[in-house]
């Protein structure tokens, strides 16, 4: 059975109180039997609200992005090494955030990928076509595109460890929600390419999430398809109450 994964995206927001009243509602709250919650953090707050949830089963933050390099002269940048050091296991790549404003090529993504990976943290791969692919009906071949520029490259044995969003570029913070059948089309699609590199077992053991305007009302129409197998969440997930209602949608 794939693992289902309730990931928060906190990105640019929150100052270290609200951070840390927002991990410790969760926390009392507690991840549902079954579920992995896993919170991605600003790296500033990261090794604090990983001690909060180091006592939490199923708990665990995520670093939003790292450098491909393990250490250097890279000013204001932040290591595997780094994050390794305060105990941090996933770390969010490539969300079209990072690739449209931060230039992150499908090329450096792949070299972050291996970076991440070679440090024994898994990361969380971002994939999404913006609204003028949707638009044109290309959004399947571009999604698997940005798949095959990138981590289709890897060994199986590395893919396998690989977590995959889905986030249409169109539904990220604009509270236009792909559908669950649009949601399923894609994972499904891309499920058949993983199957078609790596095999049927990788294909089906490697959980892809949906991102893009999930809330507390969407979550479960989005979570009950069958290759859909979690969130990735912004907005929703900056309120404890609004985010633990995503975190049971399953
Ligand atoms: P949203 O963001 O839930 O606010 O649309 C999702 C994301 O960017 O990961």
């Amino acid at each position: 059975m794939r693992q289902k994964i309730a990931a928060g995206n906190w990105k640019m927001n929150n100052t270290l109180e609200e951070s840390v009243a927002l991990a410790q509602a969760l926390v009392d709250a507690g991840s549902p039997s079954g579920v992995l919650t896993i919170l991605g953090v600003p790296y500033v707050y990261l090794d604090k609200i990983n001690q909060i949830v180091a006592g939490a089963e199923n708990i665990e933050v995520a670093a939003q992005n790292a450098h491909q390099e393990l250490s250097g002269a890279f000013t204001g940048e932040i290591s595997v090494k780094m994050l390794n050091s305060i105990g941090v296991k996933y770390v969010i790549l490539g969300h079209s955030e990072r690739r449209e404003y931060f230039g992150e090529t499908d090329e450096l993504l792949l070299a972050k990928t291996n970076t991440v990976l070679g440090a024994g943290q898994i990361p969380i791969f971002c994939c999404g076509e913006p609204l003028a692919i949707r638009k044109a009906g290309t959004h399947i071949t571009y999604v698997i595109d940005q798949l095959k520029n990138s981590i289709f490259k890897l060994s199986a044995e590395d893919f396998s460890k690989i977590i995959i969003a889905y986030e249409p570029i169109w539904a990220i913070g604009t509270g236009e929600t792909a559908s669950p059948a649009q949601a399923q089309e894609m994972h499904e699609e891309i499920r058949k390419a993983i199957a078609e590199v790596f095999g049927n077992e990788i294909a089906e053991g490697t959980s892809i999430l949906y991102g893009g305007s999930v809330n507390a009302a969407n979550a479960k129409d989005l979570f009950s398809n069958k290759d859909v197998d979690g969130g990735l969440v912004g907005g929703a997930s900056l309120k404890a109450d609004v985010f633990v209602q995503v975190m049971n949608g399953f």
